[in-house]
């Protein structure tokens, strides 16, 4: 469990933290029973070269939100002081059957829960000790720090915006995104926070080589149109131009089926107080023709609020 409140909460950093299964299967660690003979390095090696910083920083806890963990009434927080089991990821079983163990920082949950509630959001704790953490936050918080010597907090992605408008669902994670900040500078913690997301995220309706599912020479993006759609996003999140990004927010969903619609991104931006520091830029690489990247806001070297 991490400290009480010693001194003012802040977040320290942000990432864009995609969470194919597929980087965990490539990377082969313990936890995960499939093994791979390697594949999907160019974002694995992304993360690799981000783990040291992220350890300097030393934070409290680790705040994942998952678009895989879909709750359809209200905004749900892991709230078990320690979770384990078996996370199996229900399209790839072949791919992903990982045993995790984590610890959860309960009293910044409780916390997010509160200030969600008073900006009038419907939220609810976890208290299953038997749930079965989702391979979205699994996958973002192994990739990150695959000790696991971090607590965390896991916010799960209500899956409004895929039934409601789009304006409505993103006013949604702005104001949980404003809670869950909130929740930090009150509970003291220094916290980083993930956005568990993929970019554009059409794919092929079929693994290319089942025989060898790492088959480098068959992974390449679904189309042209949406690697550029993914360039023209990173540019501006590189440039650190929000304003620009949120404008042509609804177009990259709609042309890219983004999974950002889920909210990540917008949460982890809005706890972030809509930073104009440019995002740090460690790679990009398609899994099944999906874009991802792995970038980062280093708020902690300055010029975050
Ligand atoms: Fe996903």
């Amino acid at each position: 469990m991490a400290p009480g409140p010693k001194s003012a909460g802040e977040i320290l950093s942000g990432w864009l933290a995609p969470h194919p299964p597929h980087l965990v299967y490539g990377e082969n660690p313990p936890q995960n029973e499939p093994k791979s003979r390697g594949g999907w390095e160019s974002l694995r090696f992304a993360y690799e070269a981000c783990r040291q910083s992220l350890k300097n920083l030393k934070p409290d806890v680790i705040i994942v939100h998952s678009p895989h963990w879909q709750t359809v009434v209200g905004h749900h927080l892991l709230c078990v002081p320690k979770l384990s089991g078996l996370s199996v990821d229900p399209i790839f079983p072949h791919l992903f059957r990982y045993k995790f163990e984590m610890n959860v920082d309960c009293a910044l949950a409780n916390a997010i829960c509160d200030e969600g509630k008073s900006l009038g959001l419907t939220m609810k704790k976890m208290e299953n000790p038997e749930f079965r953490v989702d391979y979205g936050t699994i996958v973002a918080l192994h990739m990150m720090n695959p000790d696991w010597d971090i607590p965390v907090v896991a916010i799960s992605a209500n899956n409004s915006p895929y039934f409601y408008d789009d304006d409505i669902a993103q006013e949604e994670f702005l104001k949980l995104g404003a809670a869950t900040r909130k929740a930090i500078e009150k509970t003291g913690r220094r916290a980083v926070l993930a956005a568990s997301n993929t970019l554009s995220h059409l794919h092929f309706s079929r693994e290319p080589n089942p025989d060898l599912p790492e088959d480098m020479s068959q992974e390449h993006i679904f189309s042209q149109a949406q690697y550029e759609w993914d360039m023209k996003v990173i540019d501006m999140l590189r440039r650190g131009d929000l304003d620009a990004y949120f404008r042509c927010l609804p177009d990259f969903m709609r042309e890219t089926f983004a999974e950002v619609k889920a909210g990540s991104l917008t949460w982890m931006l809005a706890a972030m107080g809509m930073p104009k520091t440019p995002a740090k830029f460690h790679g990009y690489g398609s899994v099944i023709g999906t874009g991802n990247a792995v970038m980062e806001w280093d708020l902690a070297a300055g010029g975050g609020k």
